[in-house]
């Protein structure tokens, strides 16, 4: 009757292009703002509090790419004393004509790279052209995916690498990043990769007031940021902050910042914004947009050179639903996978 293609992550990695992804992405945003595009509500659920817990995204995505599915993402914290990671997760992609299953797909690197898109089509839509220096705050899994992101679309040169917990972390970052670089965006151009300067930085007050980019990537629930510590023009990708209670960035920068989310719903409950919003720093009305509306030219997103964008991710299933779509057709093509007949 049916086939469901199950694909783990080696196979993933071998077949998925970042730059490819960057566009899907960009088109997944288009999409929803089109009103081909529809997020459901996020189910989220603490099995132990701060120990245990998960939570499904899902959507639907019409069109030619026609697929509903889900993401579901669990956290073990305890996992890491049985060595074992401790966020795992799946994706389920269905037939939008049919609503049969299609694949099974493991969720860890179409993750790394769909988040690195995010942050890098909001680059491309609201930072400014000149952009050439990054602070990117937060070293870990998804890090060097938002410097991905932000080296593909952008001018970026410099990039001053800041982990809030560890300085040595910062080091050791910037020591791997270019080679690692090379791997996801496959430099066509190797003076694009020499030119990369990657500085680990102790000073986030004096890093800040340098950066035209500032890419926040830590699960912090305290301010990273001070509002005073801006310069104008500067455009903020808030990529962290994607369940109640997280918060890179003071409130404060929000009231004199346009302000654009990756879907309303989702960003108002579990977003940067969602904290300025229950402390009454900002209204609703407040934020711009959806970056989907900026992206098809319906919302301006920056204004000048001395706008203060900010742009908050909390990732939505269609970035991931558009990506599995298409390694799922990569992996037909080249028969890899295992097909299970249904
Ligand atoms: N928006 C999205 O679509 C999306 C997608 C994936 C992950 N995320 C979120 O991004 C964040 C980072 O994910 P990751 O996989 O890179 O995490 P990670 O654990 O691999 O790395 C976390 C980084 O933040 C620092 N850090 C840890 N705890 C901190 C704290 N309390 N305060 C400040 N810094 C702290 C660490 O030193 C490290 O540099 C998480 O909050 C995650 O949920 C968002």
């Amino acid at each position: 009757m049916g086939k469901l293609r199950v694909l783990n992550d080696e196979v993933i990695r071998e077949l998925l292009d970042f730059r490819r992804v960057l566009s899907l992405v960009e088109q997944a945003y288009s999409l929803k703002s089109s009103g081909e595009g529809s997020v459901f509500p996020l189910i989220v659920h603490d099995f132990e509090p701060e120990k245990a817990d998960m939570d499904i995204k899902s959507g639907y995505l019409k069109g030619d790419i026609n697929v509903f599915g889900l993401k579901l993402v669990s956290w073990f914290g305890d996992n890491v004393k049985r060595n074992l990671p401790a966020l795992n997760g799946t994706i389920m992609v269905f037939d939008g004509e049919t609503g049969l299953p299609l694949g099974l797909l493991t969720a860890s690197y179409i993750t790394c790279l769909r988040t690195g898109a995010a942050g890098g089509v909001a680059i491309k839509h609201l930072a400014r052209q000149d952009s050439e220096r990054l602070l990117l705050i937060g070293t870990g899994h998804q890090a060097l995916y938002q410097l991905a992101g932000a080296v593909a679309v952008s001018k970026v040169r410099k990039v001053m690498v800041y982990d809030p917990l560890d300085y040595q972390s910062s080091v050791s970052f910037c020591r791997g990043a270019e080679s690692r670089l090379d791997t996801i965006l496959a430099f066509h151009d190797s003076a694009q990769a020499s030119q990369l300067q990657l500085e680990p930085v102790r000073d986030i007050e004096r890093a800040v007031g340098q950066a035209d980019i500032i890419v926040t990537v830590t699960p912090s629930r305290k301010p990273l940021i001070k509002r005073e510590w801006l310069q104008r023009g500067t455009h903020l990708n808030c990529i962290g902050s994607d369940m109640e209670g997280k918060q890179e960035i003071d409130e404060a920068i929000f009231s004199i910042a346009r302000i654009f989310v990756d879907d309303l719903s989702q960003a108002i409950k579990v977003g940067e914004v969602e904290i300025p919003l229950k402390k009454g720093v900002i209204e609703l009305e407040d934020i711009v947009g959806e970056i989907g509306d900026v992206i098809l030219g319906k919302l301006p997103g920056r204004t000048s050179d001395e706008d203060i964008t900010v742009f908050d991710s909390t990732g939505i299933a269609l970035q991931d639903l558009v990506t599995a779509k298409h390694v799922l057709e990569l992996a037909e093509e080249k028969q890899l996978g295992t097909v299970i007949d249904y």
